[in-house]
């Protein structure tokens, strides 16, 4: 059992908070946001599910970053949302400069903790955590658009989701790409299987529902509360499952993230990349390019905005 901080208590953390305390996988919790009196109500709210259940976990809401203190997960939820329309990408800036005042406040009063990012863009949000931090960070990536594909692909075919298999990876959003040589349903490949279900179709549904929610619904909050839970529960209970999410790796001497199937336990690692075929891994290096493209500009320009 283990201490977790959530830093952000708006919609996707309280999601995220009330599945990985109610699952009974955190001892102490701790909410932390900026709106006056929000996490302090939320620890009541928690308290009240927590007492139903019978489970008696530490809850304390604050609105002081001095009481985030000796977590051993740190999940960061905090920023600005997207709204109807606007990219991931838009965000970069804003939510930069809160990473790198959680960078710079966090780690001294949390030594070892395991941080894991789900602010947008999320990918890069992590990069710029670890760079300004120098702490571990994983991000939650394409575990959301993995589960979004084979949710798509097992109501188009009318097979239970867990007879179908596979991941999504590089950059979380827009430019995710589906490995399609991990794509199984039933233990066959897609393309035996697929009865006039494209490829295009699935890959069209995946980038294109989040922002079909977030137009009527505000926000995605339950489906990635859940699995961003169940990545949570993967490494505190060691469970070792294959997940896309994102890891650090250095290219062109920068930090950046993205995602490919890996084992999340206790330690996480190792990578399967290098068992995926040539045609897929190419398609993760160009997405690792593109990324770091997009990065270094926004950063430069971060990096210019904060001198100002
Ligand atoms: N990775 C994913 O799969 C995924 C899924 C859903 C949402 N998100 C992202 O998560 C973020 C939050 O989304 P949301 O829908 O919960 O938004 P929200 O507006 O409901 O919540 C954001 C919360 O962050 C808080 N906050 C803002 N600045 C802060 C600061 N400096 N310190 C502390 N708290 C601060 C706000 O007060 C608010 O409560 C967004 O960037 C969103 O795009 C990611």
């Amino acid at each position: 059992m283990v201490k977790v901080a959530f830093i952000g208590i708006g919609k996707i953390g309280q999601t995220i908070a009330y599945s990985t305390i109610l699952d009974g996988l955190v001892s102490e919790a701790i909410l932390y946001d900026i709106i006056p009196e929000l996490p302090e109500k939320f620890e009541h709210e928690l308290r009240h599910a927590l007492a139903s259940r019978g489970i008696s976990t530490e809850v304390i809401g604050t609105n002081s970053l001095d009481d985030v203190n000796n977590a051993d997960i740190i999940i960061i939820t905090a920023g600005k949302p997207r709204k109807a329309g606007m990219s991931r990408r838009d965000l970069f800036v804003d939510n930069a400069k809160i990473m790198i005042d959680f960078a710079n406040k966090l780690p001294p009063r949390n030594p070892g903790a395991l941080y894991i990012m789900v602010t947008n863009p999320v990918d890069m949000m992590a990069s710029v955590f670890m760079r300004f931090s120098k702490q571990y960070t994983i991000s939650t990536g394409d575990q959301v658009e993995t589960m979004r594909l084979r949710s798509y692909i097992a109501k188009r075919l009318k097979v239970p989701v867990n007879r179908v298999t596979g991941y999504v990876g590089g950059e979380h959003g827009e430019d995710a790409v589906v490995l399609w040589s991990t794509v199984k349903v039933n233990g066959k490949p897609f393309e035996e299987v697929a009865k006039g279900l494209t490829k295009e179709e699935v890959e069209n549904y995946v980038k294109s529902i989040p922002g079909e929610i977030i137009r009527v619904m505000g926000g995605t909050t339950w489906g990635p509360g859940t699995i961003i839970k169940d990545i949570v529960r993967s490494i505190v209970l060691n469970e070792g499952r294959v997940m896309s999410i994102a890891t650090p790796r250095v290219y062109e001497g920068e930090i950046v993230h993205i995602s490919v199937p890996i084992v999340v336990g206790a330690d996480i690692g190792p990578s399967l990349e290098a068992a995926l075929p040539e045609a897929d891994r190419q398609r993760l290096n160009k997405a690792v390019e593109d990324f770091y493209r997009v990065y270094k500009e926004n950063l430069d320009h971060l990096l210019q905005t904060i001198k100002q």
